[in-house]
């Protein structure tokens, strides 16, 4: 049985709602696993056969909560995570490109590997009371999660990444 570990933060939903798409299909052969960003431990990333990340952009970088996880697991994963296939989700406001470059650089002092190109989802989220609301995407977006989420299973299966 292969794993599939999904961390993620939220603050407004939206992340989270990529999340739980992207864990929704059943894929034969793989355990998907999500674990909020604030509880996920060295131990769990060090067992996943996949990584999927999963953050707002905040500030032009991943939001506080996901880059405290790296900063937490960095280290006692260094050297032991070589090669493993990883993806990305980022849920932005109007942008993206920064939380994505920047977990890109941690992924690279990793040595993991990109499995599929970084997904941005836009919330248009760009004033204060935009930004403070709860979030509810719209039906695509979630199936652009699911397909990301349920393409990377696939592939943790059939072996291919
Ligand atoms: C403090 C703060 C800073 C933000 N900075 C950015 C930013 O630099 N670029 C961007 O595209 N969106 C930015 N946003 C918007 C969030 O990415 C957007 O609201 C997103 O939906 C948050 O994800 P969540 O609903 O999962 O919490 C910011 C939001 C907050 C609260």
């Amino acid at each position: 049985m292969k794993s599939l570990l999904i961390v993620w933060y939220s603050r407004t939903g939206a992340a989270r709602q990529m999340a739980d798409a992207a864990a929704a299909h059943e894929v034969n052969g793989v355990a998907i696993r999500l674990r909020q960003a604030e509880a996920a431990a060295p131990d769990d990333i060090l067992n996943a056969h996949g990584l999927l990340f999963i953050t707002p952009e905040t500030l032009g970088s991943m939001a506080g909560a996901m880059k405290s996880f790296f900063e937490r697991c960095y280290y006692p994963a260094l050297g032991h995570l070589n090669g493993r296939p990883y993806g990305l989700m980022v849920a932005a406001g109007s942008d993206g490109a920064g939380a994505v470059r920047d977990i890109q650089r941690i992924a690279a002092g990793w040595r993991l590997r990109e499995a599929m190109p970084p997904l941005i989802i836009s919330t248009n989220a760009q004033t204060p009371e935009a930004i403070n609301a709860p979030k509810n995407l719209g039906a695509e977006d979630r199936a652009r999660c699911a397909e990301m989420g349920a393409t990377f299973a696939e592939g943790l299966a059939l072996g291919v990444f």
